[in-house]
């Protein structure tokens, strides 16, 4: 297996198996500092840059969040308009990155032009994680649910996958790339306008990622292992920052998943993941069903960022 020691987390694309199992296994090795919420020192002589250029919760914190449980160090900027990349200046990702570099030994970057980390990595001699890039790649999301499902269902193979919202989202593309990869039944639904482009559809498949397309949920939520959720009503993710607007639409009913049609239709260990924020597609009445697991990915998600982190600096091998 190759090493993670020094490595750019930039796409799915190029994880093999064994990989994720890795991951997974130093995640579950080190999930004692998350479980018994004490901070160790695996990697106290090491300092996890974050530079995201776009909003966000769940990714930045819990990237920082793992670093500090394995006591790291933390900088960075979670406002691009705070920094000379988003003020008069716009000073550039290649010049930024020259900075960065010195100032730690990791960066995490989240950035609303697809390929901006692959353009730091370039730049940087300190290895680059991809926190989101525009509709690109969400690797380190995909992660945390296949983790998630493999530590329910103890494998990744032979499973039914319903990807369902906007296939345009960068967690489906890194999901598309993951069950390329496993022994996976894949259903999609999606409205036509953020349906996969033509070119991520022929090299998704190309790759082995093999799926139906569906109009409606009701037609494979009876065969479903897992629901994999987007929103239909979505931001611009080509946009540093969407504001909201007065009328943002509504989720039609093909593409939203309630408890009745759970409890009516689906199997009785289906499991619900949703990278979150969730719109109307996602009822509140699913939290607490036995379908649930999108919260269970809060803690999940620290777990594998402090695997990635320990590996990609060397301090797990
Ligand atoms: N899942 C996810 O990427 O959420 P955030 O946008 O809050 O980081």
């Amino acid at each position: 297996m190759r090493s993670f020691s020094g490595r750019d987390i930039l796409s799915l694309k190029d994880f093999d198996r064994h990989e994720y199992f890795r991951v997974f296994e130093i995640a579950e090795r080190l999930e004692p500092y998350a479980r018994d919420r004490r901070n160790g020192d695996l990697l106290k002589e090491k300092t996890l840059v974050t530079a995201f250029y776009q909003p966000s919760t769940r990714t930045r914190l819990a990237t920082e969040a793992a670093m500090h449980r394995l006591g790291g160090h933390v900088t960075g900027f979670s406002d691009a308009k705070m920094t000379r990349a988003g003020d008069f200046y716009q000073e550039g990702i290649q010049d930024t990155v020259k900075m960065l570099e010195y100032y730690g030994d990791v960066i995490a970057m989240r950035h609303f032009q697809q390929g901006a980390p692959h353009e730091a990595a370039m730049h940087s001699s300190v290895p680059v994680i991809n926190c989101g890039d525009g509709w690109g790649e969400h690797p380190t999301q995909i992660l945390t649910d296949t983790f998630t499902i493999w530590r329910q269902r103890g494998t990744l193979d032979g499973l039914t996958w319903v990807m369902i919202g906007d296939m345009r989202m960068r967690t489906m593309h890194s999901l598309s790339y993951a069950l390329s990869k496993f022994d996976s039944k894949v259903y999609v639904i999606a409205p036509d306008e953020m349906y996969f482009l033509p070119e991520f559809e022929k090299e998704a498949r190309d790759m082995g990622f093999n799926f139906t397309r569906k109009e409606h949920i009701e037609q494979v939520i009876g065969e479903a292992d897992i629901v994999y959720m987007e929103p239909v009503v979505q931001p611009d993710y080509t946009k540093s920052r969407e504001e909201v607007k007065d009328d943002k639409g509504r989720t039609p009913p093909n593409y939203q998943v309630t408890k009745k049609l759970l409890f009516e239709k689906a199997k009785s260990d289906a499991i619900v993941l949703h990278s979150l924020p969730r719109q109307d597609e996602l009822s509140q009445d699913v939290d607490n069903t036995r379908f649930q697991r999108y919260w269970v990915e809060a803690y999940n998600g620290v777990l594998v960022r402090m695997s990635l982190l320990a590996l990609i600096l060397g301090a797990m091998e």
